[in-house]
């Protein structure tokens, strides 16, 4: 039996792997994340850890966990910008991730924004929340169309293509821009070329240093004034500085976030920017999705403990 660390609450049934497994599992009962030096603390005195893209496992808490006796981080998200994975294997540690259970309600997620991006929703629903709408017009809340249009998908794993198989529904043309070609219709070598071609622009990689501030001042332009950018993947992928400027100004038609630069904080000028549509990282959030994602990350710890290899093992 060995000690697993939840840091923080997870959906029903999420620690049933764990529990099964007989393991003792120490769970942290609030929704909150711990700070940094509890992690550091809690983590030389465990074997797993089952974790959240809010907690930050960096160098300093592996190596106290990994001096302890710590073996696996199980991280409860498909993306795992929060964990040090370089050094996790460096000390030893083994890290796991939930990609496959989250791609359908992801890409849900990002349709809405499209949808209700480019048909200026939250502007709409805000004057008529606030007393605002002074009854129909012909001329109020003029949108773009999303049928007929080109989506251009930057990143085309799984989320990217459960996107584009929406987008068909919808009869948009997609184009598709990823660092090696994929030799699939739709494929544009150049990401300038998509943005300039694209009416919406969704966004699907990862969080690297070669994709922190993938989307700044420059690729706005070039996206142009009737365009649409959507980022359901990782807030530092958009200079968020550089987007709301360009919704003030309108050189950017209109933009749908579900996650930002420095969550919980949201840039202030985006708050208030016009034609934005600001959701609080929830892309992956119905019941059975999160609950599924709580399983596999802690069926992931299980394995490695058990000394298996787990099925969503994250190498550097
Ligand atoms: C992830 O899994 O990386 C999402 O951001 C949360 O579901």
């Amino acid at each position: 039996m060995a000690r697993v660390l939840v840091t923080r609450l997870l959906p029903a049934g999420g620690t049933d792997p764990l529990t099964a497994a007989g393991h003792d599992v120490v769970q942290r009962t609030e929704d909150v994340p711990y700070g940094h030096e509890e992690l550091v603390s809690l983590a030389s005195g465990v074997d797993g850890i089952v974790c959240l893209l809010t907690d930050r496992i960096d160098e300093e808490v592996l190596a106290a966990g990994a001096s302890a006796g710590l073996r696996v981080v199980a991280n409860v998200a498909v993306g795992y910008d929060n964990i040090d994975v370089a050094a996790a294997h460096r000390l030893g540690v083994a890290v796991c991730n939930t990609p496959g259970v989250l791609d359908e309600t992801t890409a849900d997620l990002a349709f809405l924004l499209v949808l209700a991006a480019s048909r200026l929703a939250s502007d709409a629903e805000h004057d008529l929340r606030h007393d605002a709408w002074p009854g129909w017009g012909v001329t109020q809340y003029l949108g773009r169309d999303v049928h007929g249009a080109t989506l251009g998908l930057v990143g085309y794993g799984r989320i990217g293509r459960a996107v584009a198989r929406r987008a068909a529904g919808f009869g948009m043309q997609v184009l598709h821009h990823t660092r090696r070609p994929t030799e699939m219709p739709g494929y544009v070598a150049e990401l300038e070329r998509l943005l300039a071609e694209a009416d919406v622009v969704s966004l699907h990689v990862p969080l690297t240093p070669a994709t922190r501030h993938l989307i700044g001042a420059r690729e706005l332009t070039l996206m142009g004034p009737d365009a649409v950018l959507v980022n359901t993947a990782r807030g530092p992928v958009v200079d968020e500085e550089a987007l709301a400027e360009a919704l003030h100004a309108g050189t950017i038609f209109a933009a749908g976030l579900d996650v930002f630069e420095r969550e919980p904080d949201v840039h202030p000028r985006l708050l208030c920017a016009p034609r934005t549509v600001l959701l609080p990282h929830i892309g992956s959030a119905s019941r059975a999705t999160r609950t599924q994602m709580a399983r596999v990350a802690s069926q992931g710890a299980c394995d490695v403990l058990a000394g298996r290899s787990p099925a969503n093992l994250v190498t550097p």
